[in-house]
């Protein structure tokens, strides 16, 4: 990644949008050297559309017409118009065909509310409070064509709560979302980060386990 331009950012989404306004928020403050060059919506209803344009972002939606052309179409060419470094999933619930990741491989980053490899898909925080589990946590990882199977760079660490529901525990993992995914991101925009042979490599050294940050003690 060139050291002189940061580098460019396309954002993916399908609702709220809370990690892809993180991620801006951290970008627009200088916290992390990347260009938001674009956020694109798989809806057109999907709420973080608004959040973006209010922070001048342009933006791309489907239009959600069983008329319209197919998705993945029209992202590759919004994608193309931008020539984006970068791609962060963030909150997108399509799965993306192999010769799109493939395009962009070791250039798209999602982020996941479990600690990869447990509890991929839907669910996750329901799955964690039926199996009694007393850690949860969310994973920043690659993408690759398998879902939620991308090797994982950064994962934050929460407690379960005796008294949590699906909504308290869902909003304490958000919460690490909202910290870990634009610090990845600034890893790469940085070129602290890559992906190569299929692996991170983080400062020179290929990663053998996620990098953790335990928020246990630090978030209620
Ligand atoms: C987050 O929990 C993220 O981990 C998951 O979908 C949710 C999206 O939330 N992939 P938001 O749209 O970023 O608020």
């Amino acid at each position: 990644m060139s050291a002189r331009a940061p580098p460019k950012l396309a954002i993916l989404i399908s609702g709220r949008g809370s990690n892809m306004s993180a991620i801006l928020r951290a970008a627009f403050a200088g916290e992390i050297p990347v260009q938001p060059a674009i956020v694109v919506a798989d809806r057109s209803g999907a709420a973080g559309l608004a959040s973006a344009a209010e922070l001048g972002v342009p933006t791309a939606a489907w239009p959600g017409d069983a008329r319209a052309e197919p998705f993945e179409p029209m992202l590759l060419r919004t994608l193309e118009a931008v020539q984006p470094d970068v791609i962060a999933l963030a909150g997108f619930m399509r799965i993306l065909s192999p010769p799109l990741v493939g395009r962009y491989l070791g250039r798209i980053l999602n982020i996941h509310p479990s600690l990869l490899p447990a509890y991929r898909g839907l669910h996750t925080h329901r799955r964690v409070l039926a199996a009694g589990d007393i850690e949860h946590g969310a994973s920043v990882h690659f993408v690759t064509p398998e879902l939620d199977a991308g090797p994982v760079v950064l994962q934050s660490k929460v407690a379960v709560l005796p008294d949590d529901t699906e909504a308290t525990l869902a909003a304490r993992v958000l919460a690490t979302e909202h910290v870990i995914y634009p610090r990845v991101l600034g890893w790469l925009a940085q070129g602290r980060l890559s992906f190569r042979s299929g692996a991170p490599w983080l400062d020179g050294r290929r990663l053998e386990a996620p990098v953790v940050e335990d928020f246990r003690a630090s978030v209620v």
